[in-house]
């Protein structure tokens, strides 16, 4: 990929709901990006972004952002079911993406991104932010330094209770449920920490097509396990620990956007380290996006793309294990 040069990276965004207003509000504390144009469905919701962002750029389609010679990445904020469509509709144009999480339905749409973004060459990044705040940076230097030994277990979880039912994450359609919303995190985590695991075991309770809460199982080489809760109508502690040989770490509340951890170590007193972050956190995926599209790189080190495929498997397994499907996938 071509090293973008510019002195600042100039963001288009397509979708103007609630995490774009967040991620915005990341990109404005970013001395070496801007946002310069917005995609929305309607006239009227680009111009309120716009206006709200100071975006020059308004576009009352998807498709026109696209074709904008002065946009040099664009994110992809849209519901679930549109990632693979939007990113596509990007990078066949020629544009470098960072598409929300979870980068897909399932690994059979995230593989034709995939494929997409790697013939053209073109940086393609899941927006798994949580990887890129600088505890979580902390979180992986502690485990490299064999400080805490060999990690056994991993429990974490992710989940709240929604009381909107007209939330698209109660609609099938939009690929809702818990998992692909929150349970992506932990199991992000897992991958991360853990790999691919070779046994998956879960269980869900669905209702209307999605599912409201789960309990998933990861085990791995070794007898490395994974413990994940994941919820879109009940309250979870939102906490993180890491369990090795030799102690073990605490990811304070909420984990998936940290400032604080305890750090055990067998035969010493606890450590608390704080580590805030900047800005609203959106900041960080989107400065290390910036550093790759510099660097002429077409994929992040900290969020590879094999990866994100990965994870997306592992979520596909899940489902089938609940027979969970959802109205776009084919019946086989
Ligand atoms: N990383 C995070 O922390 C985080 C947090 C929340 C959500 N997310 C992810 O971001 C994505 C969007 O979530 P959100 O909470 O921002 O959703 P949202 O508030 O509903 O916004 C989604 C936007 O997508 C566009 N859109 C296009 N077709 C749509 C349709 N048929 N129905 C509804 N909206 C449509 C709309 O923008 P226009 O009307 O302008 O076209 C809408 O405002 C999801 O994949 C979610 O998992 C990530």
């Amino acid at each position: 990929m071509r090293k973008i040069e510019t002195n600042k990276i100039r963001w288009g965004i397509i979708g103007t709901g609630d995490i774009a207003k967040k991620f915005a509000s990341g990109i404005s504390v970013l001395a070496d990006s801007e946002l310069v144009a917005v995609a929305s469905r309607a006239k009227r919701t680009a111009d309120a972004f716009g206006d709200l962002f100071q975006v020059a750029r308004r576009y009352d389609n998807y498709e026109s952002l696209v074709e904008d010679s002065d946009v040099d990445v664009i994110y992809v904020s849209t519901p679930h079911n549109l990632h693979k469509e939007n990113t596509l509709m990007c990078l066949q144009a020629g544009k470098p993406v960072l598409c929300e999480k979870p980068f897909a339905i399932n690994a059979r749409e995230a593989t034709e991104m995939i494929q997409l973004a790697r013939e053209r060459k073109l940086f393609l990044m899941e927006a798994m932010w949580t990887r890129f705040f600088p505890l979580m940076t902390r979180v992986r230097e502690i485990i490299a330094a064999d400080t805490i030994g060999e990690v056994r277990m991993l429990m974490a979880d992710f989940g709240y209770r929604s009381n909107d039912l007209n939330f698209w994450v109660f609609n099938p359609n939009f690929g809702g449920g818990g998992l692909l919303d929150v349970g992506i995190y932990p199991i992000s985590l897992s991958h991360q920490i853990f790999g691919i695991p070779n046994q998956i075991t879960s269980i869900s309770h669905l209702h209307k097509g999605v599912d409201e809460q789960s309990a998933v199982i990861l085990g791995y080489e070794g007898g490395r396990i994974a413990l994940i809760a994941s919820a879109i109508r009940t309250e979870t502690p939102h906490v993180a620990y890491l369990l090795g040989t030799g102690g073990r770490i605490y990811v304070h509340s909420p984990w998936w956007k940290p400032t604080t951890l305890t750090l055990s170590v067998n035969g010493r007193a606890d450590e608390i380290i704080q580590i805030p972050f900047q800005g609203n956190g959106y900041n960080y995926e989107a400065a290390e996006v910036a550093r790759c599209l510099r660097e002429g790189r077409t994929e992040s080190e900290t969020m590879l793309l094999d990866e994100t495929l990965s994870i997306m498997r592992t979520m596909d397994s899940i489902r089938t294990q609940w027979k969970l499907k959802y109205p776009m996938e084919p019946s086989n």
